[in-house]
């Protein structure tokens, strides 16, 4: 049997790191030709060099309107568009509501909702009718922090998006893949000793006690771009967070 994925053409925004990259691993493991885009051209370069294959990369920053339409122009005819860009939009310590900043309290929302929004409308001019949009969002939608409800209200927004546009933007498919906790890049400027602890403290309830490997994320992504009757849905991949 052929690769699944052969002759398909996958774009990965957010590809250079985390989940985006293994994302990219696995596509091109299947068989696909892989297109990453980020905001650092540094950090693209690299992942591309580590792809190797059939992997090309480019420069897009999705706070950027024209630079998203810059890179879908670029990229030309492909089938399935994953979204992995991920900032934490100043917000990754808690704050007391009473604090808030509402001025900047949108920047939330800037890169992982809008940003989503304005790759979905630029992707329309060359992704296939057959194809998918996968995007990201978290379990902080299904179980919200102490000190983060506007990360509970970005993430489930995104849930919501994924529902409209899979009726709006039919017959192309477009889903949202929900990680628990996922040991990426994203974690690197936490120092080792207290992203054990954190870590040890947040997975302890889970089903399966341990954060997951971007891998184990990625084939979510992997079997949303292969099921060609699955559209508007959520799947959560947390090893059980959410059950308890
Ligand atoms: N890791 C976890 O535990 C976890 C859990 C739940 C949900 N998530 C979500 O999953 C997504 C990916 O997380 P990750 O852990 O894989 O993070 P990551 O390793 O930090 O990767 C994030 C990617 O997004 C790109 N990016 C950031 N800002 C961008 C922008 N303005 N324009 C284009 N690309 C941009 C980054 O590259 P550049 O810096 O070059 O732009 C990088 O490629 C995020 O939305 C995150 O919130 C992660």
């Amino acid at each position: 049997m052929p690769p699944r994925m052969q002759g398909k053409r996958v774009i990965v925004i957010g590809g250079s790191s985390g989940i985006g990259f293994a994302v990219a691993q696995g596509a091109l493991a299947d068989g696909a030709e892989v297109v990453i885009g980020s905001s650092h051209t540094d950090k693209v370069e690299r992942a591309t060099a580590r792809l190797g294959g059939k992997a090309s990369g480019a420069t897009v920053d999705v706070r950027d309107e024209m630079s998203v339409a810059a890179f879908f122009n670029r990229a030309g005819a492909f089938d399935h568009l994953v979204f992995t860009a991920g900032d934490w939009g100043g917000f990754r310590a808690p704050r007391a509501t009473a604090e808030l900043d509402l001025a900047s309290a949108g920047d939330l929302f800037t890169v992982r909702f809008w940003g989503a929004v304005s790759a979905m409308k630029h992707a329309l001019g060359g992704i296939a009718s057959d194809g998918s949009i996968t995007v990201t969002n978290g379990v902080v939608a299904h179980r919200p922090r102490k000190g983060a409800p506007l990360s509970t209200a970005m993430a489930g927004a995104i849930e919501h998006l994924v529902r409209g546009m899979a009726v709006d933007l039919a017959p192309i498919r477009v889903n949202v893949v929900c990680p628990g906790l996922v040991l990426t890049e994203a974690w690197s400027g936490t120092p080792q000793a207290e992203r054990d602890e954190r870590l040890r403290r947040m997975v302890s309830h889970q089903p399966l006690a341990r954060a997951a490997d971007p891998h184990e994320i990625a084939e979510a992504y992997l079997h949303l771009m292969c099921a060609s009757y699955t559209t508007g849905q959520v799947l959560i991949v947390d090893g059980g967070r959410t059950l308890i």
